[in-house]
């Protein structure tokens, strides 16, 4: 089995695709460290998981992600960190909700930037840091903000990380269609494509066994968005104004 024996930390392990890559990566016999804000949700994973370690962490407080970073630190360097965490409120600029905007910033970019930041040290050489943005983020989508604007940040991270750490770190971009989650839950419109988490950590599993930067699917609508992101403004946004 694929990552057998692995040690893999996940930052958003509480919920959605991170608990289903948690319980295939187990059910492959990984050995796994979870975190998340949900320290039950985690501690009722961890066992389910048979054994993983449940350390939960805020990346809005930086602080508690270095905790939890300064305690890895003391134990065996890890194979894998793989970091889902993020927030979602999407809506039409002119609605955005401050307050949720910078909660979302927050913890999507620059806890993304602290992950990026403080944690390879604990990765063995060759290890994997993989960073879930989305296609979200390939080209403002209309009523998707700010969250497709962070998304578009994280992208953009993980590019430069997989030059500034590179050979030592192999830097992997995970970005995700739909997924059926908490998070596309509150979406109230018809969702493409859309795929549940499990075959969602299936996709990323396989991703990291391959070689290549970016981990995307379903590919029939991945595809279609970077077509999109692809053309020229005149012809991409007229698609979008149609959507919008
Ligand atoms: N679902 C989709 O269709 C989709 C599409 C494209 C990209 N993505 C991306 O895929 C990733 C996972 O999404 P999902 O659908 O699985 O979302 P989800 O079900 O809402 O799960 C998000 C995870 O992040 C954790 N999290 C949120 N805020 C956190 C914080 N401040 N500190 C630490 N952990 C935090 C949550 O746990 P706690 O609440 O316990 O902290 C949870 O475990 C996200 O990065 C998302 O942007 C999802």
């Amino acid at each position: 089995m694929g990552h057998a024996g692995r040690r893999i930390w996940i930052i958003g392990a509480s919920a959605g695709i991170g608990a289903a890559l948690a319980r295939a990566l187990a059910g492959q016999g990984a050995q796994l460290i979870l975190s998340a804000r949900d320290g039950d949700a985690l501690e009722v994973l961890a066992t389910e998981c048979g054994g993983a370690q449940a350390l939960p962490l805020d990346l809005g407080q930086p602080e508690t992600l270095a905790a939890v970073v300064k305690r890895l630190a003391l134990e065996a360097p890890l194979d894998a960190i793989i970091c889902t965490a993020a927030l979602y409120d999407p809506g039409r600029v002119a609605d955005i909700d401050p307050a949720q905007a910078e909660a979302m910033v927050r913890v999507n970019i620059l806890g993304m930037i602290e992950v990026a930041r403080q944690c390879p040290p604990l990765l063995r050489d060759g290890g994997q840091l993989v960073l879930f943005g989305s296609v979200a983020g390939y080209i403002g989508l209309p009523g998707g903000q700010p969250y497709s604007a962070t998304k578009a940040a994280v992208n953009n991270l993980a590019e430069t990380l997989a030059v500034e750490l590179a050979p030592r770190v192999d830097v992997r971009l995970v970005c995700p269609g739909f997924v059926q989650t908490r998070l596309t839950a509150r979406n109230d419109f018809a969702m493409p494509a859309i795929i549940t988490p499990e075959q969602a950590a299936e996709a990323v599993l396989r991703g990291m066994q391959r070689r290549g930067f970016e981990i995307h699917f379903p590919r029939r609508f991945t595809w279609v968005m970077k077509l999109v992101r692809a053309l020229p403004y005149a012809l991409s946004l007229r698609l979008l104004r149609r959507l919008g």
